[in-house]
C-alpha cells in the first residue's frame, strides 16, 4: 500500500520530533538516518515501535527477532515506519530472586520508551510469563494504540512415549525422584526431550494463559495465543499484525478503546474455561489498575464460578498447547463461552471488529482437547477466592488444578517460617506430618520474598511421597507456577511480611478449608489471635537501596495485582518538553 498523507486525519505524535526544518527536528531525523532511512520516510508517515523483549536469557523468546522481521513486513505493506525497540525482558526460568518483582520496572520502563520516543503505535512482542503484562501494563499506562503479538508455545515434549508438558513434568518428575520412582540419570534424559523447539511452556502455564488473556481482552488477532512459535502460521499472524496496527493508528483505536471492563470480564471467565493459570489474577488485577477500571478479586471468584474448564491441557487436563491450536485454539473456547452466554459478545477487539463477530465461525475439530460443555473437564472452574480470619483480604485456588478430596478439610499446620526453612525440614523423616496436615509457609508474598516467588506449590514430604500420596493442602502468601497443580492456595493477603495473620500460625494449630463456601478459618480463637498479633515483630527490611529499596517501598499487596502505588493508573502520551 503506498503511503499518501491524505489517509492520515491528524497529526501524528512522531511528527514533535520529525517535521519541519527546525534544528531539533534535523537533529532528530539525522541522526536516524545513519541506518539508512530516505528523507521522504519521515512525511508524517506513522512509526511503529516493536517492543521487542527478546533475549539471549529469555529463551521463550529467544526468536522474537526474528518475527520483529514478519511485522516490519506488515507495517511497511501498510505504509508504517517500523522501528524496533529492545525492551526490558524478565525472563520467568533466568531472573533472581524471581521475575515477578520485575513485572513492575519491566513496565515502567516500556511506558516511559512509548511515551519519550516518537511512537505512535506499538507492537507488544512477548511470550514469556511477566513480558505479556509488562508491555500491556506499559501501552495502558500511555494509551498508545498497541497490538499484542505472542511468540507462541513451544512443541511438545515427548519423553518415552508420553507428552512432557514445560513446567508440569519437571513438578511431576521431580516428585517421583523423591518418591524412588525416577532415577536423576532418567530424569536427565527428559530434561533433553522437554523444549524441542522456539516458544514458551507448552503447558497451559502462565505463558499460554497470558497470551490467551491478551486475546481474549481483545488486544491481540483472533487466534494469535496458540499458533506454535515454529509454525508458519505464527509469522503470518506476525505480518497481519504488523499491517493492522497502521490501521489501528489511522483509527486512533487506543488500548482503553479496548480494555474496557466487558473486555476483562471476558478475559476472567476465559480463565476458567481454559483452565488458566492463577497469576493472571494479579496481572489482570494490576492490568486493571492501569486503565482506571475497578476490577477485584470479587470479581474474579463470581465470574468465573460458573465456567466450566473445557480445555483439557495440562497442568489441569492432559494435552499442550500444541494440540490446542490443532483443535481450533482460544476462539473456539470464546465462541463456546458467547454460546453459553458468558461472553460479551460486543467487546471491541484490535482488529476492530467485535469479540463476536471475530469468533462466529470458529470450529471444533478434536473434542477431547476443546470439550463440549457437557463434558467439561471441571463443571467449576475458574478461581475460587477464599477469605476467612487466615485471609481477611483473600486467598486463591485453583479448583481444575486441586483434589476433590480436599475441598473440605480440617487439618493440623505444618508450619515453615520461609522458603529456606522449608527446604531444611521438608525431607526430614523426623518432621511430624502425614497427609492429612495442611503445609503453611510464611514470607514469600510481594514484600516478604521479596517478589512473591512461584515456591506456594511445595513438594510433598518424602515420606507422604512415598505411600502414593500426590497431593495435600498448601497454604502460603506465594503464588504458584502455572504449570503447577495441586490442592493450593495462594496468595494469602494481607501477607505474612506485614502482618497478615498467616504471620502467626503456628505448628499445631488447626486449619478449615471450605472451599465449596470460600472459607478459610484458622480455628483458634480470637482473643489469641490478637495477643500473637500484638506479639508479632517484622521481619528486618532490607536491603536499603537500589531497585529493590523502591520496590519494597511501593509494591502494593496481592489482592490488587502486586503493581506499585504510584504507577496505577494511565498518565497518557503527552510528547514530552524538548531536552535541549
Ligand atoms: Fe518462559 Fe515458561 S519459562 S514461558
Amino acid at each position: 500500500m503506498a503511503f499518501s498523507k491524505a489517509q492520515w486525519p491528524r497529526r501524528l505524535r512522531s511528527q514533535e520530533w520529525y517535521s519541519g526544518t527546525s534544528r531539533d527536528a534535523i537533529y532528530h531525523r539525522g541522526w536516524l538516518k545513519n541506518q539508512g532511512y530516505p528523507h521522504d520516510l519521515f512525511d508524517g508517515r506513522p512509526v511503529i515501535g516493536i517492543l521487542n523483549t527478546w533475549s539471549d536469557l529469555t529463551p521463550c523468546n529467544g526468536h522474537l527477532r526474528e518475527i520483529a522481521e514478519k511485522v516490519k513486513a506488515g507495517i511497511w505493506e501498510a505504509g508504517g515506519f517500523p522501528v524496533e525497540v529492545p525492551v526490558f525482558s524478565a525472563s520467568e526460568n533466568t531472573y533472581r530472586p524471581t521475575a515477578m518483582m520485575f513485572r513492575n520496572l519491566a513496565a515502567m520502563a516500556v511506558e516511559e520508551a512509548m511515551r519519550g520516543q516518537p511512537i505512535d503505535g506499538a507492537v507488544l512482542l512477548v511470550g514469556c510469563d511477566k513480558t505479556t503484562p509488562s508491555l500491556l501494563m506499559g501501552a495502558a499506562s500511555t494509551d498508545i494504540p498497541s497490538i499484542v503479538v505472542t511468540g507462541g508455545p513451544m512443541l511438545n515434549g515427548w519423553f518415552r512415549g508420553e507428552r512432557v508438558g514445560s513446567g508440569t513434568a519437571l513438578w511431576q518428575m521431580s516428585e517421583a525422584i523423591k518418591a524412588g520412582e525416577m532415577t536423576p540419570d532418567e530424569f536427565l534424559e527428559a530434561e533433553q526431550a522437554m523444549s524441542r523447539s522456539s516458544g514458551s511452556c507448552n503447558t497451559m502455564g502462565t505463558a499460554s494463559t497470558m497470551a490467551s488473556m491478551a486475546e481474549a481482552l481483545g488486544m491481540a488477532l483472533s487466534g494469535n495465543a496458540a499458533i506454535p512459535a515454529v509454525d508458519a502460521r505464527r509469522r503470518v499472524m506476525a505480518q497481519l499484525s504488523g499491517r493492522r496496527i497502521v490501521e489501528m493508528v489511522k483509527d486512533d483505536l487506543k488500548p482503553s478503546d479496548v480494555m474496557t471492563r466487558a473486555a476483562f470480564e471476558n478475559a476472567i471467565r476465559t480463565n476458567g474455561a481454559i483452565g488458566g493459570s492463577t497469576n493472571a489474577v494479579v496481572h489482570l488485577l494490576a492490568l486493571a489498575g492501569r486503565v482506571g477500571l475497578d476490577v477485584t478479586l470479587e470479581d474474579w471468584d463470581r465470574l468465573g464460578r460458573d465456567v466450566p474448564t473445557i480445555v483439557n491441557l495440562m497442568p489441569s487436563g492432559k494435552y499442550l498447547m500444541e494440540e490446542f491450536f490443532y483443535a481450533g485454539g482460544l476462539p473456539v473456547v470464546l465462541r463456546s463461552l458467547l454460546e453459553g452466554g458468558k461472553l460479551h459478545g460486543d467487546a471491541l477487539t484490535v482488529s476492530g471488529r467485535t469479540m463476536a463477530e471475530e469468533v462466529a465461525e470458529a470450529k471444533n475439530w478434536n473434542e477431547d482437547v476443546i470439550r463440549p460443555v457437557d463434558k467439561a473437564l471441571t463443571a467449576q472452574g475458574g478461581i475460587a477466592v477464599l477469605k476467612g480470619n487466615l485471609a481477611p483480604d483473600g486467598a486463591v485456588l485453583k479448583p481444575s488444578a486441586a483434589s476433590e478430596h480436599l475441598m473440605v478439610h480440617r487439618g493440623r499446620a505444618v508450619v515453615f517460617e520461609d522458603i529456606d526453612d522449608y527446604k531444611a525440614r521438608i525431607n526430614d523423616e523426623a518432621l511430624e506430618i502425614d497427609e492429612t496436615s495442611i503445609m503453611v509457609m510464611k514470607n514469600c508474598g510481594p514484600r516478604g520474598y521479596p517478589g512473591m516467588a512461584e515456591v506456594g506449590n511445595m513438594g510433598l514430604p518424602p515420606k507422604v511421597l512415598r505411600k502414593g500420596i500426590k497431593d495435600m493442602i498448601r497454604i502460603s502468601d506465594a503464588r504458584m507456577s502455572g504449570t503447577a497443580y495441586g490442592t493450593v492456595i495462594l496468595h494469602t493477603s494481607p501477607e505474612a511480611a506485614v502482618g497478615g495473620p498467616l504471620a502467626i500460625v503456628q505448628t499445631g494449630d488447626f486449619i478449615e478449608v471450605d472451599v465449596p463456601n470460600r472459607r478459610l478459618h484458622l480455628d483458634v480463637p480470637d482473643a489469641e489471635i490478637a495477643e500473637r498479633l500484638a506479639q508479632w515483630t517484622p521481619l528486618p527490611d532490607q536491603p536499603q537501596s537500589g531497585y529493590a529499596r523502591l520496590y519494597l517501598d511501593h509494591v502494593q499487596g496481592a489482592d490488587t495485582g502486586a503493581d506499585f502505588d504510584f504507577l496505577v493508573g494511565c498518565r497518557g502520551n503527552e510528547v514530552p518538553r524538548e531536552s535541549h
